[in-house]
């Protein structure tokens, strides 16, 4: 068993019956997912699901699992989802998909989110590894993309796989990938990148985790607000 797999099943210990669960988007979520439809078929465990992507609501489905909109509730009990960066603070760089937009909602809906990743994550500040996705309204993206520059920011619009065309979201925004500069914290960053007229969402994810569930060396680590 792999460190992602094996730190999704202990993220698994904190679901209970009669509870509505977030399911993230990426391979350690799908670990998760995986090891709540082996539990509700096994165990009989009773719950309902909410899905922060179209691919992980598909899985879901195939699997068996009760999976409902966000226009049907506006609190869900526990949110599990990986992570594309963590720091020592437990921000997160999220949204390297196409999907950061209900990641963001439901991580804010959750009375409880737990992050699920390998140690690979661990950084000392968000944009170590990945410049920060910045879905941005098509009409707006150059506007967008000035201000972001007057802050110091890097960056142009993210190309499909293909190279041959932009991507675009599943809320049909474009995204930026900005870098900063290291001297701007993540708490700042947040905050300004929230003011720009033209952004949807974007991927810094402050003061939303309750808890990060970190997996190396086939040993857990819980680290807790
Ligand atoms: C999806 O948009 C991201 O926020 C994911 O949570 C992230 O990419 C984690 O993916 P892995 O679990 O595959 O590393």
């Amino acid at each position: 068993m792999n460190d992602k797999q094996l730190v999704a099943i202990h993220a698994a210990k904190y679901v209970k019956n009669g509870m509505l669960v977030g399911l993230g988007t990426g391979s350690t979520a799908n670990f998760f997912i995986e090891e709540l439809a082996r539990l509700q078929k096994e165990s009989n465990l009773k719950i309902t699901t909410i899905a922060s992507s179209h691919i992980s609501m598909m899985k879901a489905q195939s699997l068996g699992l009760n999976v409902i909109a966000l226009t049907q509730v506006s609190e869900i009990d526990l949110y599990v989802d990986g992570a594309d960066e963590i720091t020592p603070d437990m921000t997160l760089l999220k949204g390297r998909g196409y999907d950061l937009v209900l990641e963001k909602l439901l991580a804010k809906a959750s009375k409880q989110f737990l992050v699920v990743a390998d140690r690979s994550k661990l950084v000392d500040r968000i944009g170590t590894n990945f410049a920060i996705p910045i879905e941005v309204i098509p009409f707006a993206w150059k506007a967008a993309k000035r201000s972001l520059e007057a802050a110091g920011g890097v960056g142009d619009l993210r190309q499909n796989a293909a190279k041959d065309g932009l991507s675009i979201t599943s809320h049909g925004s474009l995204v930026l990938d900005m870098s900063f500069d290291k001297s701007i914290s993540e708490s700042a960053l947040n905050q300004l990148i929230n003011n720009i007229p033209g952004v949807v969402e974007h991927g810094i994810f402050h003061q939303l985790t309750s808890a990060v569930l970190i997996a190396g060396d086939g040993k857990i680590e819980e680290r807790w607000k």
